[in-house]
């Protein structure tokens, strides 16, 4: 059985501001296997990452992430009682691959295209991956099946992987039929039902988000999933 990867989800978020080079610099220290980090599209057309549509929870900026250009954005703070996190900024996709690219961290991007519809962000995003010659080290994901299938007609070869909460479809069936490689279900959702088994024989990869309890970290490395995503790859690690 291989080991179970550790993926550090929106960077070592348990302990630095989300979706910051500080949270995947400290990934890399706490010896995580990837990062996980969400894409949307700046006003003019940059792929920034950070979770959600608007600054209003992570920022001390207002409003949609897609009616701000790059140069403005990178204005806004995320906000932070810890110091030395005072100031840190909303990075673009290229230099969080810059971070990583003298590593072995694999880079799982979700393209966050569920309330919008961000024209181009898939060519964009794989054209950034193609130029850091880093194709073999991303996993695109997505709850949007369609920017998955986008992927896939730009690139046959990319890594992806089908995000999912609930039972709707006989996933397994479903990914394969449609040339996608890997499962990413919610923790409950496995908890939910006896999924776990049918997934971990279906021979697509299976990776669980987020797993933050030590008691669920090792359960789920005991069953031989392939990753983990998790807000504490130390806890992980251990
Ligand atoms: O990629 C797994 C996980 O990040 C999906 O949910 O809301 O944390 O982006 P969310
Ligand atoms: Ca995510």
């Amino acid at each position: 059985m291989s080991m179970t990867e550790i993926f550090a989800h929106r960077g070592a978020s348990g302990y630095a501001p989300e979706n910051t080079l500080e949270a995947f610099r400290l990934a890399m220290e706490q010896g995580a296997d990837g990062i996980e980090l969400d894409v949307h599209l700046t006003k003019d057309g940059e792929v920034v990452v950070i979770h959600d549509e608007t600054l209003n929870r992570t920022s001390d900026g207002q409003g949609k992430v897609r009616d701000y250009t790059l140069e403005e954005l990178k204005k806004f703070s995320f906000h932070n009682h810890i110091e030395k996190y005072k100031g840190v900024q909303i990075p673009t996709l290229k230099e969080v691959l810059d971070l990583v690219e003298n590593s072995s961290m694999k880079v799982n991007i979700e393209l966050k295209t569920g309330i919008y519809w961000y024209e181009g962000i898939e060519e964009k995003t794989i054209e950034i991956v193609k130029n850091k010659k880093m194709e073999d080290r991303v996993i695109y994901s997505s709850f949007n099946h369609y920017s998955i299938q986008k992927i896939l007609e730009q690139d046959i070869h990319a890594e992806t992987a089908y995000l999912f909460s609930d039972v709707t479809l006989n996933m397994e069936k479903y990914a394969k039929e449609t040339g996608v490689k890997g499962l990413h279900p919610a923790v409950y959702h496995l908890k939910m039902a006896d999924f776990l088994e049918t997934y971990l024989n279906s021979g697509l990869k299976v990776r669980v988000w987020t797993v933050n309890k030590k008691e669920d970290m090792k359960m789920f490395m005991d069953a031989g999933v392939d990753a983990v995503i998790t807000n504490y790859p130390d806890l992980a690690r251990k």
